[in-house]
């Protein structure tokens, strides 16, 4: 099979995918599809960094998914921020020139958290008209997702986490194992006029090549505004630490989530395409290694160290430098490869621009 033929047409099969995966270590294939994924990338979203203050609200979550750190039977210590707390945190932002904000937290389904969370965005939009709302705080009914997107969110993070059924059972316990439900909010969110993100976890225990290439096909069909991905790293108060040993080795964790930016880049084109900390917990160059993969997006992490340290989704997430210092360090590493800095710009995702919005095509 000439797969280079293929990516010049930029149209895979899912043998040409499945191809791609299994040649991970061929270095030749590897270079060609990341420089034309960067190519695309460059056509179609430019090489703006854009950059999404990273807020992480609470580690409080009413789920216990198998491979998080902060899975409600975990010994996390909890808090919330105060409201306080996180308008400084947005102030801060703001000062800095960001041009948006993610709000993430586990997952609470209850009138007075949807009601608190509406207050909050309702408070940031009038102090911060322009800057930009992501929101990342799992499952709701569209009703909730609806008064969220009126407070003035306008961007949602849902990892599908996998296509696979039997993989998605395996990974979440009785009661949040409910696949049917993850696509319900998916669509529901969508419906509701966010821009819509998902991504998986990639090197997850039992997880094949051919899962992920029904991942990357699902997140076309579903067509995405946006995409998190990153490698799958095991938290030892987890209950899937016990697999630990069959993962595949972090440097394929690594490539693969590399990999999977590129497809998506080329296959999808004017997505906006984030460079996980995931990844660089496990490649230190992993963020610059994803830009020019055809990642487009850099989220950091803004939130106080007093709760930040608490908020361990994986091992190794809470080494961390501080804030200005990560900042400098992005901007030396976009400068480094010919890219800039978004400042003052909310970076909205191209594709949901030309999709119209709200419209729900699936
Ligand atoms: N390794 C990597 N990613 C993780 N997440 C949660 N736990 C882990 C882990 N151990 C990711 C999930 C979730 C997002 C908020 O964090 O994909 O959707
Ligand atoms: Fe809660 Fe999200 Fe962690 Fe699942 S992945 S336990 S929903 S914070």
């Amino acid at each position: 099979m000439n797969v280079i033929y293929n990516l010049e047409n930029e149209t895979y099969t899912k043998k040409d995918l499945e191809y791609i995966f299994h040649s991970k270590d061929n270095r030749e294939m590897t270079d060609a599809l990341f420089q034309k994924a960067y190519q695309i990338k460059k056509e179609n979203v430019g090489t703006n960094v854009y950059l999404r203050a990273l807020i992480e609200f609470s580690n409080v979550c009413q789920k216990n998914c198998n491979y998080c750190g902060i899975r409600a039977d975990s010994g996390a210590k909890r808090y919330t921020m105060k409201e306080e707390d996180v308008l400084s945190a947005v102030d801060f932002a703001s000062k800095e020139r960001l041009g948006s904000i993610v709000i993430q937290s586990g997952e609470v389904q209850s009138e007075t958290h949807s009601k608190k969370i509406t207050e909050l965005l309702k408070k940031i939009k009038s102090k911060y008209p322009n800057i930009g709302i992501t929101l990342s705080l799992g499952e709701q009914d569209e009703e909730t997702y609806r008064q969220w997107f009126e407070a003035g969110a306008k961007r949602y993070l849902l990892r599908i986490e996998t296509t696979n059924k039997n993989l998605f059972k395996q990974i979440h316990p009785q009661g949040s194992d409910d696949y049917e439900a993850r696509l319900t909010a998916l669509k529901a969110l969508k419906t509701a006029g966010f821009h819509a993100g998902t991504g998986i976890m990639l090197g997850l225990p039992n997880q094949r090549i051919e899962d992920i290439v029904n991942d990357i096909i699902f997140m076309r069909d579903f067509d995405v505004d946006m995409i998190g991905l990153g490698p799958y790293i095991p938290h030892k108060d987890t209950p899937m630490y016990q697999y630990k040993d069959i993962i595949p080795p972090e440097k394929d964790r690594v490539i693969y989530t590399l990999l999977i930016i590129a497809v998506m880049r080329i296959i999808m084109k004017d997505i906006n395409i984030a460079a996980t900390t995931a990844l660089e917990t496990l490649d230190p160059n992993g963020k610059k290694k994803a830009l020019l993969a055809g990642a487009n997006i850099i989220m950091p992490n803004v939130t106080n160290d007093d709760y930040r340290n608490s908020y361990s989704l994986y091992e190794g997430k809470t080494k961390h430098p501080t804030y200005k210092n990560a900042l400098l360090s992005i901007e030396k590493m976009a400068e480094s490869i010919g890219e800039k800095i978004g400042y003052d710009m909310q970076g909205d995702s191209n594709h949901y621009i030309k999709r119209g919005g709200s419209r729900y095509n699936i």
